[in-house]
């Protein structure tokens, strides 16, 4: 076995900072720990309630259950209305009306906008714009704050390899990198400077941890996580997460190998709150304590609660068996007095910062919305990839007479799952864009009348945003067989045919391409969907998403992704009657209107082993454009098996027709890391295989010694 370098085990321990340790010159500390002083144990469990406001609320319990000090804050949904006035009316009897004064926080879905409303995550991560993400991410803070959210549920770093999961829109991709830039760059868009700013919210993190791995794709299911995948794979985008100081953490619904997440002690102790040092909150995810029971794992709810908070549960959203279950678990000594005031440290503290306890009330943000409008058809354009291209794009300004048509042309179904505080009916149809940005003496026609012959066809098609999300799986992610029957007889008649794909998940698409002249992947863009589209299809800008996801050709072949480990006898990862398993569209990829070309690769390694790694990217191309140049890297031999190829870095960059850039990239020894047969992270000596390109099949290949 190789030996392992000076960068030994990492991070163990190294940061743990508990709450109970933080220090006494700490203000909020001292403050918090004089309010706990005055509280009862019953007033201490209700900190820990975290109900849900949603249609048919009894709202006068709910103003009994504040005013007696029985609940610490709530879970906001769509359906519950809550108008600004009314949540301030809820904090006044808290403040007012409770014993001790202390304020609600009240948490809602910000997961791709509040008002207005950005493309969904999964759409969001094409753009490999982590800046963007971060400013998307503040606009929907500030939007959301102004309406009286305290903290957003989100972002959602799940790595997810399997489609057919609808949740997968709601995460960055199948890799963990994206995952952990696009992940904090939310908690830095949410919680901003300060999070007592009254434009910050904040970010809690989920679903804590190995969610994006249920079982077949289908939602809730068991997962079987080894230590290695979750070290390697599900933990390092909550840790980055961490790192960015994100306030809390959502635990999830899923069963890890036998324990479930929301009663996972390694996980959620031992490795969040110990190992990280996490001094924030960790609110279960919705009724996922009670469900405790259904896991099989508690008999009733006071088990269920012992298990969760004695696990690292502080918060318990919706169901209330910590309400039910706590203060006879204290008398009967299952539960330590001393958990008990930890969690309830974490959420007054999260309150302390949020600033609560100076000013409990919101207020209107002003904010810019046409500022906001432009930046979400900028996200949209950027998140959008563009598949195929026989040569129909950009649109030519001399084209007469463009037909628009299919399921999504006038369809303002474009926002996604969640939805935030938006409204369906503020989406720019593509029929709309099309009409907005399209040159004077172009005619756009639809419906009915787009049966007349027009040399270009754009046809619109995709998936209902009620089609993905939670609860929305599918067996098989094809794209149905009536819009590909569409796409066929359109392209019979001898039109040219661009295909827009508005999609949540991935989906495969094989069987339009032949009929397609061009293919571009929309996504659920939000508000601006079809502005965006129009400005893409006539080349007021280079598309310049690219995929973090694969596109498999089939269902059968999930999961498909690019970060595979190396088999033993590779020639057999195949199927029968298909042969050899081949993405449709490999993870990274993205066309654009114009060409880089990739030369020049240099790979130093310096005496401090660290690898300086460059490349001469040139657009050789006829447009100006972006391009995501990206650094993959392969251990070749180690103490385990490593991934045939891993993303360690990429930058999207801007290049002018007939422009150069010299890219460069340092990796440092802790990219390098994993975790070895004995569980420490380490960097072992050897060879490793560096790749710089456009996508994860292509680039220039270099190698380097450790
Ligand atoms: C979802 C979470 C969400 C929560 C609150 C749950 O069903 O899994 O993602 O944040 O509900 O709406």
């Amino acid at each position: 076995m190789k030996g392992i370098l000076s960068y030994a085990v990492l991070m163990l321990f190294a940061g743990f900072v508990s709450s109970a340790a933080a220090s006494d010159n700490d203000s909020g500390n001292k403050f918090v720990r004089d309010l706990m002083k005055k509280m009862t144990l019953e007033e201490k469990i209700g900190q820990l309630e975290h109900p849900v406001i949603q249609d048919k609320t009894d709202f006068k319990e709910l103003e009994e259950g504040v005013r007696s000090g029985r609940i610490g804050s709530f879970c906001v949904t769509k359906g519950g209305k809550l108008t600004l006035e009314e949540r301030n009316r809820l904090q006044k009897i808290a403040v007012e009306e409770s014993r001790l004064g202390i304020p609600l926080f009240f948490a809602f879905d910000v997961i791709h906008g509040y008002n207005t409303v950005f493309p969904t995550p999964l759409g969001m991560s094409a753009t490999w714009n982590d800046a963007l993400v971060e400013e998307a991410s503040h606009y929907a803070a500030a939007d959301a704050s102004g309406s009286g959210i305290d903290m957003g549920y989100a972002p959602m770093v799940d790595v997810s390899r399997d489609p057919r999961w609808g949740r997968i829109s709601e995460c960055f991709g199948e890799d963990v990198l994206l995952n952990e830039r696009m992940g904090s760059a939310v908690v830095r868009g949410f919680q901003g400077e300060s999070l007592s700013d009254n434009t910050s919210i904040a970010s809690c993190v989920k679903h804590y941890v190995g969610y994006g791995l249920s079982m077949g794709g289908r939602d809730k299911q068991y997962t079987e996580i080894s230590e290695r995948s979750l070290r390697e794979i599900y933990l390092p985008p909550f840790q980055a997460c961490v790192d960015a100081g994100a306030a809390a953490v959502m635990s999830a619904f899923n069963d890890i190998s036998g324990i479930p997440a929301s009663a996972n002690r390694f996980t959620l102790t031992d490795v969040l709150k110990e190992e990280w040092g996490f001094d924030g909150t960790v609110v279960s995810d919705w009724d996922s304590v009670v469900e405790l029971m259904n896991h099989g794992i508690a008999s009733d709810k006071k088990e269920a609660a012992e298990k969760a908070l004695v696990a690292g549960v502080d918060v318990e959203m919706k169901s209330d068996c910590y309400l039910s279950g706590l203060e006879s678990s204290v008398e009967d000594r299952t539960v330590s007095l001393k958990r008990i005031d930890d969690a309830v440290y974490r959420v007054l503290k999260l309150k302390f910062d949020l600033g609560l306890f100076d000013s409990p009330y919101s207020a209107r943000n002003d904010i810019d919305e046409g500022y906001v409008r432009e930046l979400n058809r900028k996200v949209a354009r950027e998140s959008m990839v563009l598949l195929k291209n026989d040569g129909i794009l950009p649109l030519s300004p001399r084209t007469a007479k463009i037909s628009v048509v299919g399921p999504f042309s006038e369809n303002q179904d474009l926002l996604g799952w969640w939805t935030g505080n938006g409204n369906q009916k503020n989406v720019v149809t593509v029929v709309e864009g099309m009409k907005n940005i399209s040159p004077s003496n172009t005619v756009i026609v639809q419906g009915t009348e787009a049966r007349s012959k027009a040399p270009v066809t754009v046809v619109c098609v995709g998936e209902p945003g009620s089609t993905f999300g939670e609860s929305n799986c599918l067996s098989d992610i094809t794209l149905s067989r009536s819009q590909v029957e569409l796409v066929r007889e359109v392209k019979q008649t001898g039109t040219k045919v661009i295909v827009v794909v508005f999609n949540g998940r991935p989906l495969v698409l094989d069987p339009v391409l032949d009929y397609a002249d061009a293919v571009l992947l929309a996504w659920h863009p939000g508000y601006e969907a079809g502005n965006a589209v129009a400005e893409i299809l006539w080349g007021m800008e280079s598309p310049s998403g690219k995929l973090t996801v694969t596109l498999p050709s089939a269902s059968g072949h999930i999961p498909l992704f690019y970060s595979d480990r190396p088999s033993g006898r590779p020639s057999e990862n195949k199927y029968k009657y298909e042969g050899k398993v081949k993405a449709s569209f490999p993870f990274g990829f993205g066309l654009s209107y114009t060409e880089f070309e990739y030369s020049g690769l240099e790979v130093v390694k310096n005496s401090d082993n660290t690898v300086d790694v460059s490349v001469t990217v040139s657009n050789v191309g006829d447009a100006d454009g972006k391009e995501i140049v990206q650094m993959y890297v392969r251990d070749e031999v180690a103490s385990v098996t490593r991934p045939v190829k891993e993303l360690k870095d990429y930058r999207k960059i801007f290049l002018k027709k007939g422009e150069s850039e010299v890219v460069r990239f340092k990796l440092l020894p802790e990219q390098l890391a994993f975790w070895n047969v004995e569980m420490e992270k380490v960097v072992e000596p050897g060879g490793f295989k560096v790749w710089v390109g456009p996508d994860s099949a292509g680039g220039l290949e270099g190698r380097f010694e450790l």
